[in-house]
């Protein structure tokens, strides 16, 4: 069992940024994790706030060029490590949202940004509702946390342990070509058979999600029409 290397920050701007700075001083598969984060980052530019020590924050530095080398998997393959880790702690209907979402019963808990210089590096910034109960109602679909889900709370420092030495050996199988990250996303895929719209050449086209292809790209069947969609917002209606 390989044992994660983790840092602790009580606050830092982000800990995604920091293994960015460090990437080159630091050894492949260091942990960060904080309590805060004053610049925490979400996809798309999009700001990622946290209340101090509530939830769970931590980024991976990734330098395996074997891991690397199969970039557009890893993020389907962090949201399934997640997922499982949650539903270990027996959390029921935990699903994967492509391409890097963690749901419980239909409301997101998990974010996860990759960020990275190819072919150096690559850096896994997850971010998990934990204990968090109360949320802003600034989303169209409110978050919830595992917390909630479970009815009760969950000492941060034992998930975390327990997720990050998950997460190594799921990445160590994941390079020996034995995790089957596409069959098991379509498994717990969130949007599997429903109604979304999604961007075509500037057009908003709707359709119904069949699943994810071998290349990890979400297919849509709009008509007769299935479309593969790479990167980019799907909206559920
Ligand atoms: C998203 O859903 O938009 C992705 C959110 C990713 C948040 C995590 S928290 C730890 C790491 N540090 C950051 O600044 N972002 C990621």
């Amino acid at each position: 069992m390989l044992k994660p290397n983790v840092i602790h920050f009580d606050e830092i701007d982000s800990t995604s940024a920091y293994l960015k700075r460090e990437a080159d001083n630091l050894t492949n598969f260091t942990i960060v994790e904080t309590d805060f984060q004053s610049a925490g980052k979400g996809r798309k530019n999009r700001k990622w706030y946290s209340p101090k020590g509530e939830n769970a924050m931590f980024s991976i530095l990734i330098k395996d060029i074997d891991i690397i080398n199969r970039f557009p998997l890893l993020s389907l393959l962090s949201c399934l490590i997640v997922r499982n880790y949650i539903a270990s702690l027996g959390v029921n209907n935990v699903q994967v949202k492509w391409p890097n979402d963690v749901y419980i019963n239909g409301h997101k808990t998990c974010g996860i940004l990759l960020e990275g210089r190819l072919p150096d590096y690559v850096v896994i910034g997850i971010g998990i509702n934990l204990n968090q109960i109360e949320f802003s109602d600034e989303y169209r679909i409110a978050p919830t946390s595992v917390a909630k889900e479970l009815g009760h709370k969950l000492e941060k420092q034992a998930f975390l342990e327990g997720l990050c030495e998950y997460l190594l050996n799921s990445l160590e199988q994941f390079k020996n070509n034995l995790y089957d990250v596409i069959n098991e996303f379509n498994n717990f895929n969130y949007l599997k058979d429903k109604e979304v719209t999604f961007i075509d050449h500037d057009n908003e086209l709707k359709g119904t999600v069949i699943g994810i292809n071998d290349g990890g790209l979400l297919k849509v069947k709009v008509e007769n029409t299935i479309y593969e969609i790479y990167s980019g917002e799907v909206v559920v209606k």
